[in-house]
């Protein structure tokens, strides 16, 4: 059998990795038309970060997964085809900043029909709005030659961070395709690639518009436990309640549960914010419109959480950050990953920059050019904004320190050496709760975390 995947991001490279590795036999060739990408998984340096990757990389490489650019060679020769591409939220036109670009979805199918000359499973892994199956099947019925094609959808459900174990140790595996003979077959001949390391009972088949709406849905709900707590966290500022208290609390009611309440500068990452407007934008599509403001809210609350932020570093600071240095501490989005789509970070810094301040920033994985184009936009530059090689340089002579990814170094720094060499009155705004405030106050700092 022999596997294509289309796109050499983030979700298609780890997964195509983890499936090579639990597939011996199987061929995997992940293909992409960035050449510089494909360059830099078939080097040393992969092109993404993920704890545990190098080692499933190195042993699958160059036995049976194969990074290459040739696209239409490998889609002609394989016999499932992953689509991992791309579906930003469209920026013009009908749907902008809400609906999905599919673009990029329509111009692999119509390459798929163009040099298709053998049966194909089309798999879409890609997070994409819900019914977009019918288009590629469209696309693909309009285009063929003849050759017999199956549209399943797979979404992913790794994190960013914990891709490796993710893969290794799915919670479910979701398999939605037509409910026809052939697509049943279809559906179980990718059941019998997971089978091979995950036990059956945790593979869910459904039909395909279920299989695209869970992905939407899954991450709508988690997205809303997180601003549900962020929400809580305005208020126990004001009350003077603790929400890592109040979090866990709540947590060990068995039907709420412990995970993803953690309060927080905001939620980041490619997925949370594009699908919960995919979500918005196909209620209102579909006339449901108390639904959208429903959702909508999610998003809402959100933005208004990194916007509060940034108030409280101003306001803590007299109001005037102007020419004052600040140290930001984290750009990812999360930690353990060098992934910046959507991260707080931006905002915070771009809030920052409006006032004037003078913002430092240190991240442990993410390059320096990547942090400026993402704030200033692609070959702009700030005199103000500058990047650190490490905590304790960015923190040198600053007024505020700002923590913003939870990196796990961040926990374990010398505070009493930082502070030291920061101006007075030192003030430091922990955006994620991971360090001791009330030891950071006996050294001298003014400190602050999220909802305490
Ligand atoms: C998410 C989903 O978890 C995953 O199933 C889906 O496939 C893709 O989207 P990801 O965005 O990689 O994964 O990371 P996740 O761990 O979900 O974190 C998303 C954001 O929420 C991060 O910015 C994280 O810091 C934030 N977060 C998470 C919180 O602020 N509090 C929490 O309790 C959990
Ligand atoms: P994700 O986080 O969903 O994996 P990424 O943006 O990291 O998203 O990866 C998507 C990849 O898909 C990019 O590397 C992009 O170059 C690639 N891609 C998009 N369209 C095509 C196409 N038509 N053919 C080949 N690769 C494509």
């Amino acid at each position: 059998m022999k596997i294509c995947c289309i796109g050499a991001g983030y979700v298609g490279g780890p997964t195509m990795a983890v499936i090579a590795l639990k597939a011996p036999d199987i061929q995997v060739t992940v293909v992409d038309m960035n050449a510089a990408r494909i360059a830099a998984w078939n080097s040393d340096t992969l092109p993404i970060y993920e704890p545990g990757l190098d080692d499933v990389v190195k042993e699958a490489r160059g036995r049976n997964l194969f990074f290459s650019t040739d696209v239409k060679a490998t889609i002609a020769a394989a016999d499932i085809i992953f689509v991992s591409v791309n579906t930003p939220t469209k920026t013009y036109g009908v749907g902008s900043g809400r609906a999905a670009d599919l673009r990029y979805i329509e111009s692999v199918a119509r390459t798929i029909a163009e040099v298709s000359t053998t049966p194909k499973i089309i798999v879409e892994k890609s997070t994409i709005p819900v019914k977009t199956a019918e288009t590629i099947q469209q696309i693909l019925a309009a285009n063929t030659s003849g050759a017999k094609f199956q549209v399943l959808s797979n979404p992913e459900f790794l994190a960013e961070g914990t891709a490796v174990p993710d893969l290794f140790n799915p919670d479910r595996v979701l398999i939605g395709g037509e409910r026809t003979p052939e697509g049943d077959a279809a559906v179980e001949t990718l059941v019998s690639v997971y089978a091979r390391w995950v036990p059956r009972e945790r593979i869910i088949t459904t039909n395909l518009w279920s299989s695209e709406l869970s992905k939407l849905v899954a991450n709508a709900f988690l997205a809303q436990r997180i601003s549900s707590i962020n929400a809580i966290s305005a208020l126990c500022e004001a009350t003077g309640a603790d929400v890592d208290e109040v979090a866990n609390a709540i947590g060990k009611d068995s039907r709420i549960g412990p995970k993803f309440l953690k309060a927080s500068v905001g939620f980041g990452g490619s997925c949370f914010q594009k699908d919960i407007l995919n979500l918005v934008y196909l209620c209102e599509s579909f006339g449901l419109p108390e639904v959208a403001a429903y959702w909508n809210q999610v998003v809402s609350m959100n933005d208004y959480q990194k916007r509060r932020f940034s108030a409280r570093i101003l306001k803590s600071l007299f109001n005037t950050v102007a020419d004052k240095r600040i140290a930001v501490f984290g750009f990812a989005f999360k930690k353990d990953t060098n992934d910046t789509r959507e991260s707080a970070a931006i905002n915070v810094v771009r809030d920052l920059l409006a006032e004037h301040a003078n913002v430092v920033v240190y991240d442990p994985k993410v390059p320096a050019a990547e942090i400026m184009s993402d704030v200033l936009g692609k070959g702009e530059t700030n005199p103000r904004l500058t990047v650190a090689t490490s905590a304790y340089e960015a923190a040198l002579d600053a007024h505020a320190i700002a923590i913003v990814t939870e990196w796990d170094e961040f926990k374990t720094l010398d505070y009493t050496k930082i502070f030291a060499d920061m101006h007075k009155p030192a003030s430091l705004f922990d955006g994620r709760n991971i360090v001791d405030l009330a030891k950071l106050r006996a050294i001298g700092f003014r400190a602050h975390g999220i909802g305490r």
